[in-house]
């Protein structure tokens, strides 16, 4: 059997599984060529004539145990790969931390829009998981000094492996925190993807996200105690021209109808995505009372 016909058959049995995607790709053809490539070694961008090349029947079983795995078990092919691509680079990944989906990435890609004046100098990425964010920063600003702060030590565990796999330790950080705990610096740019599904919510997510840390997902009865938390002190860890960009997903509605006042923005996407919101720090410090 070639590449192109395993596929095929991989395509059949996602479809009649109903898997769920979300974890880095959107559809069952995707998700196969995802793992099919992953598992083969085959370079997406300069493979040409990959299609018809005929599976050794090694190949064609190691294939078969994860094709399997993540059916029966519903484990996203990130954590079977041990690999994700975030902005462009490419992560170890694995069950310490979610598999990096953030529509942050296309934030960073895009130098962040128009939103900064400058590039920033210094950068906090709090909630940091597996560090793509972090460190997809630092890589694409050369010179950025970047701090990856989480409460969690596995999920840093996985944020070190990845800052040496991009040889960025000397100018990336790691810093065990319970949000702004043990954080004592000033940053041009914070950025967050923290836990927002309400308990509510994950009780009824695809089995997919069950494989994913809770920590990394659950965030109290209605998903923005972390949030909140994080709009109310982010202005003491911010320069005077700083910005806080914050990732909230579904909760951006509750989270606008609570705080109707602040003038949230909230970013568009064209790679999909939303429920990302920007402040500066002069806007997060004058409705600071609001999130009291
Ligand atoms: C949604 S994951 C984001 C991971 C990564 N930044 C990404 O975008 O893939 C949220 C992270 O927040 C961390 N976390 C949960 N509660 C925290 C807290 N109180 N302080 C710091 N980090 C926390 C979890 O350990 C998890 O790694």
């Amino acid at each position: 059997m070639n590449v192109a016909q395993y596929i095929e058959t991989v395509v059949d049995r996602f479809d009649s599984a109903e898997l769920h995607y979300g974890h880095g790709t959107e559809n069952s053809f995707d998700e196969a060529v995802y793992l099919v490539y992953g598992v083969l070694g085959i370079d997406y961008e300069t493979s040409i004539d990959v299609a018809n090349r005929i599976l050794t029947s090694d190949e064609h079983s190691k294939l078969d145990e994860k094709v399997e795995k993540r059916i029966s078990q519903r484990i996203p092919v990130a954590y079977l790969l041990n690999e994700a691509w975030f902005a462009g680079f490419k992560f170890f990944s694995d069950s310490r931390a979610l598999v990096p989906r953030s529509p942050i990435a296309e934030l960073i890609q895009s130098n962040f829009q128009s939103l900064l004046l400058t590039k920033p100098n210094t950068v906090l990425d709090l909630c940091c998981g597996g560090g793509c964010i972090g460190i997809s920063t630092a890589k694409h600003y050369e010179s950025v000094q970047v701090d990856l702060a989480d409460f969690d030590p596995a999920a840093l565990g996985l944020a070190l492996s990845n800052i040496n796999l991009h040889d960025v330790g000397s100018r990336v950080k790691i810093i065990q925190s319970d949000l702004f705990s043990a954080i004592y610096s000033n940053y041009d740019l914070i950025l967050c993807n923290p836990p927002y599904v309400s308990a509510q919510e994950y009780k009824i997510l695809p089995d997919e996200f069950k494989q994913e840390p809770a920590i990394g997902l659950v965030c109290g009865d209605d998903g923005l105690a972390l949030p909140v938390r994080i709009l109310r002190e982010a202005a003491n860890y911010l320069a005077h021209e700083g910005m806080l960009i914050m990732e909230v997903g579904h909760s951006a509605k509750l989270l606008a109808q609570r705080f109707e006042s602040v003038p949230f923005l909230w970013l568009e996407f064209n790679r999909g995505g939303s429920g990302v919101l920007a402040l500066s720090q002069q806007q997060l410090q004058q409705y600071s009372g609001e999130f009291n």
